[in-house]
C-alpha cells in the first residue's frame, strides 16, 4: 500500500460506499429532486474548493487527463511548446504530447522542482506555458516562476499531483498559476484508487475544463443541451464511489498531514549530524508535505553503494519520473504515422525542431544520481523511495530505520 491516505482506509470509507450503493446513483449526473441522490462528485468538488480557496474545481478521472484537460481549456495545442521539468512523472510530459504540442525539458535544482533560470533560457516565440511540477509534496520555485510567466506572457500549470494539501505561502498549491492539477491515484495523499482534479480562479477556464471532460457540457448539466455547447469534449467523469472514498479520504488530509510531519522531523533529526549528507531546499518547509525525504550524497559512486545497502537505490534509476528513462518519449514513440506534434506542419513553420537525448540535461542528471528518497508516507520503489517508513510506522520502528541509515551512510563515507 503505497501513499499515505491507502493506509488509513476505515470505517468512514466503507460507510460512504455503501451510502452511494444503497442510493442507487453511481453517475455524477441525477435527479436532483430526489432526496436519496447524494451528488458525492458536486460536494467533493465544492469541498476542495472551499478547503483550497479556489473557486472553481472538476473532478475526473486521474491525474493525467486532469493535465490533458488543463492544457486544452489554455488552448495550447499544435505549435506550441510546454516547459517541463526533466524529473516528474511521465505523464507531465504525456499530456503535452497529447495536447500535440511539443515538451521542451528543463533542468531541475536542489527543490528537485524546475530551475527557473534554466526555464527562463529556454523561452522561445513558441512557448506558451510552464509546467512547475511540485515533485514529492515539495512545492516549486512559486514567485520566480509566477514572474517568469508573467514576464513572457506564458501560462503557468501547477501539476500538484504530488502535492494535494501542500502550501506555499500561505496559500495552497495549485492556486497560484492558471490552472493548477492533481492526482488521486493510489500513491497519492488522499485516494480512490484512480482519479484526479482541475482547480482554477478563472471561471471561464473551468467552463471549458468542464466541458472537455464532459461532452462539450456547461457544470452541472441537466440532461443533453442541445444548443448550448461551446466546445467538443469527450468523457473523464469521475463515478460518485470514487468521489464518496475521496470526500471521507479529505476528512483524514489534516491528520495525514501532521502525522508526515512529525514522522519526517524524527528521521531527518536522526540523520541530519551524518557528515556529508546534505538535504533537497524546501522553498517552503511549513508548507512542504514531507511525503519522502530527499538525500543528497557526496558523488554518485557513494550514493550507488549507499542506495543498495539500503534495498533501494539512487533517484535517477527511476524508469517513471527521470527523462534518461523515458526511451519512447526521447525516441518519439508517438502513436500517429506523421509523427505529430513533432513533425506537425504548425511546429515546423514556427521554426521548431526539437531533439531529445539521454544526458541533455547534466545537471538533472547530476543531482539525481547522488540523491536518495527515503520513504515517509509514500512508498514507491517506482520513485527511488523503496526504503524508509511509512504513516503508521512507530517510533521505535523509525529508530530502526534511521539506525540503518546511518550505518549504510558510515560503510561508505
Ligand atoms: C507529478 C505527476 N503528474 C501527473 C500524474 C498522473 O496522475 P495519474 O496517475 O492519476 O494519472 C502523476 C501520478 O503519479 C504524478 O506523479
Amino acid at each position: 500500500m503505497p501513499g499515505p491516505g491507502s493506509y488509513l482506509f476505515g470505517k468512514e470509507e466503507r460507510k460512504a460506499l455503501l451510502e452511494v450503493i444503497d442510493a442507487g446513483y453511481l453517475f455524477r449526473y441525477g435527479d436532483m429532486s430526489d432526496q436519496s441522490f447524494l451528488a458525492k462528485v458536486w460536494q467533493l468538488e465544492k469541498e476542495v474548493s472551499q478547503y483550497f480557496n479556489i473557486p472553481y474545481s472538476v473532478a475526473v478521472n486521474s491525474g493525467t487527463s486532469a493535465l490533458w484537460i488543463a492544457l486544452g481549456a489554455l488552448g495550447v495545442g499544435p505549435g506550441d511548446e510546454v516547459i517541463v521539468p526533466g524529473y516528474t512523472f511521465i505523464a507531465s510530459i504525456t499530456s503535452v504530447i497529447y495536447a500535440r504540442a511539443v515538451p521542451i525539458f528543463a533542468e531541475i535544482d536542489n527543490t528537485l522542482n524546475l530551475n527557473p533560470f534554466d526555464v527562463a533560457s529556454r523561452i522561445t516565440p513558441r512557448t506558451k506555458a510552464i509546467m512547475l511540477v511540485h515533485m514529492l509534496g515539495n512545492p516549486g520555485r512559486l514567485d520566480e516562476m509566477m514572474s517568469i510567466a508573467k514576464e513572457n506572457n506564458l501560462y503557468l500549470i501547477e501539476d500538484c499531483a504530488q502535492a494535494f494539501g501542500a502550501r506555499y505561502k500561505n496559500n495552497f498549491v495549485g492556486s497560484y498559476g492558471d490552472v493548477g492539477t492533481y492526482s488521486f491515484n493510489v500513491f497519492k495523499t488522499i485516494t480512490s484508487g484512480d482519479g484526479g482534479m482541475i482547480a482554477t480562479n478563472n471561471e471561464d477556464l473551468y467552463k471549458r475544463a468542464f466541458a472537455i471532460h464532459d461532452q462539450g457540457h456547461l457544470p452541472l448539466r441537466q440532461g443533453v443541451e442541445q444548443g448550448s455547447r461551446t466546445v467538443i469534449g469527450l468523457d473523464f467523469r469521475m463515478t460518485e464511489l470514487s468521489a464518496a472514498v475521496l470526500l471521507a479520504q479529505l476528512k483524514k488530509l489534516e491528520n495525514i498531514k501532521s502525522k508526515l510531519k512529525e514522522r519526517k522531523k524524527h528521521f531527518k533529526d536522526g540523520i541530519k549530524d551524518l557528515n556529508g549528507l546534505r538535504f533537497r531546499t524546501l522553498p517552503d518547509p511549513e508548507g512542504e508535505l514531507g511525503t519522502i525525504l530527499t538525500v543528497f550524497l557526496p558523488d554518485a559512486k557513494i550514493a550507488c553503494e549507499v542506495g543498495k545497502e539500503l534495498g533501494s537505490g539512487v533517484v535517477s534509476d527511476s524508469g517513471w519520473h527521470v527523462y534518461n528513462n523515458m526511451e519512447h518519449i526521447i525516441e518519439k514513440k508517438v502513436v500517429d504515422s506523421m509523427g505529430c506534434p513533432f513533425s506537425c506542419p504548425y511546429y515546423k513553420e514556427k521554426g521548431g525542431n526539437v531533439q531529445y537525448k539521454r544526458g541533455m540535461l547534466p545537471k538533472t542528471d547530476e543531482l539525481l544520481s547522488r540523491a536518495i528518497n527515503i520513504s515517509i508516507g509514500v512508498v514507491d520503489s517506482g520513485l527511488g523511495a523503496g526504503f524508509g517508513i511509512d504513516i503508521r510506522s512507530n517510533k521505535n520502528e523509525i529508530d530502526e530505520k534511521v539506525e540503518k541509515f546511518r550505518k549504510a551512510v558510515k560503510k561508505y563515507m
